[in-house]
């Protein structure tokens, strides 16, 4: 039988990332969330309302920070074509972009309608991610000590050769201690899980899990990405209190449920897009050049499992005259 090549999305999607890496960019260091967020947003939602895809935000940004969100629910897309589920986060890591540290990227997944997991308000969710070598040996609700004893075995390691990738909080101190009691060594991440969790798919990373209570919106973004990446992401919904846990309960949401990759996005039909904002080790951060900018961006499409690593050169003199998007116009509204 003869296969046609079909649409890959995901090398439109890049063309959002980037946009809004190159407009979040301009606010490394400057101290200024909000700002940040604002022009991300715009110029992610500008560029995907181009893209021929009738598309509903299951995973805005917003909920837990305020943001000036993609909403849930907004619909994005030219409006015709295929009935896709999106998931945005304009700028995961807006506190290191503020403060001109590492790791903010712009990231974004598509699948088709009703594939991607709802989280609803509830915003944070527990997670344990590993790269393909581990899949299918981790357990969620194991204790630490067997994860690690199965994710070395699986990939040919010592327990003391492994790295794990946590994020810094306070809630993670026994987590950490756990961890160190085992001899692993530990990247403490600021902010940024998203990253965290694509490093353990990415063998220059050097990182083999990351561990601990995130985003959720993250949650499902990563598993999208790990999809095509061939890891794997296990979470289960974190209420931060009684009343959460509560409201969720009568929402019909299971915080004892393990949201396995099935449950977080039920596709291998699956696009994603990355693009670096500040220097990172999975990605370079945008670079500004007078005439221009360079991005270094991921693309991943999940049927194929086809990763590509896209470094583009941007020139404003033929952008200006072909885009809304003001890349030069560095005074914040
Ligand atoms: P934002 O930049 O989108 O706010 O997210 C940063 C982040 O570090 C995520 O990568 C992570 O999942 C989440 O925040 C953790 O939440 P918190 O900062 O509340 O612990």
């Amino acid at each position: 039988m003869d296969f046609e090549p079909t649409r890959n999305l995901a090398l439109e999607l890049v063309r959002v990332t980037e946009a809004a890496a190159l407009m979040a960019g301009r606010f490394m260091g400057r101290g200024d969330k909000a700002a940040a967020d604002h022009s991300a947003v715009e110029a992610m939602r500008l560029v995907l309302n181009s893209i021929q895809m009738n598309a509903i935000v299951v995973i805005g940004e917003g909920e837990k920070d305020n943001a000036p969100m993609l909403f849930n629910g907004e619909r994005v897309g030219t409006g015709s074509g295929a009935e896709m589920d999106i998931a945005v986060d304009p700028i995961d890591g807006t506190r290191p972009l503020a403060h001109g540290t590492y790791n903010a990227i712009s990231t974004v997944a598509v699948a088709p309608r009703g594939t991607m997991f709802n989280p609803g308000p509830f915003v944070y969710m527990d997670k344990i991610a590993v790269g393909p070598a581990a899949k299918g040996k981790i357990n969620i609700e194991a204790p630490v000590a067997d994860n690690l004893k199965a994710i070395a075995k699986a990939s040919g390691k010592t327990v003391e050769d492994l790295t794990a990738i946590i994020l810094d909080r306070p809630r993670h101190a026994q987590l950490i201690a756990e961890v160190r009691r085992n001899g692993v060594r530990i990247r403490l991440i600021p902010d940024g899980d998203v990253a965290g969790a694509l490093m353990t798919a990415w063998p220059d990373s050097g990182i083999d899990v990351l561990f601990g209570i995130g985003g959720t919106p993250e949650g499902v973004l990563a598993a999208c990405a790990l999809r095509a990446m061939g890891g794997e992401i296990q979470g289960k919904l974190f209420a931060r209190n009684e009343g959460e846990l509560r409201r969720g309960r009568e929402m019909g949401y299971d915080f004892e449920k393990i949201l396995t990759m099935d449950d977080l996005v039920s596709t291998e039909d699956v696009f994603f897009a990355a693009t670096g904002i500040t220097e990172g080790e999975l990605l370079h951060g945008v670079k500004y050049f007078g005439k221009g900018a360079r991005t270094d961006s991921l693309v991943v499409r999940g049927l194929t499992g086809t990763v590509r690593q896209i470094v583009a050169t941007h020139r404003w003199d033929k952008l200006s005259q072909l885009s809304a998007i003001k890349y030069q116009d560095l005074t914040p509204d």
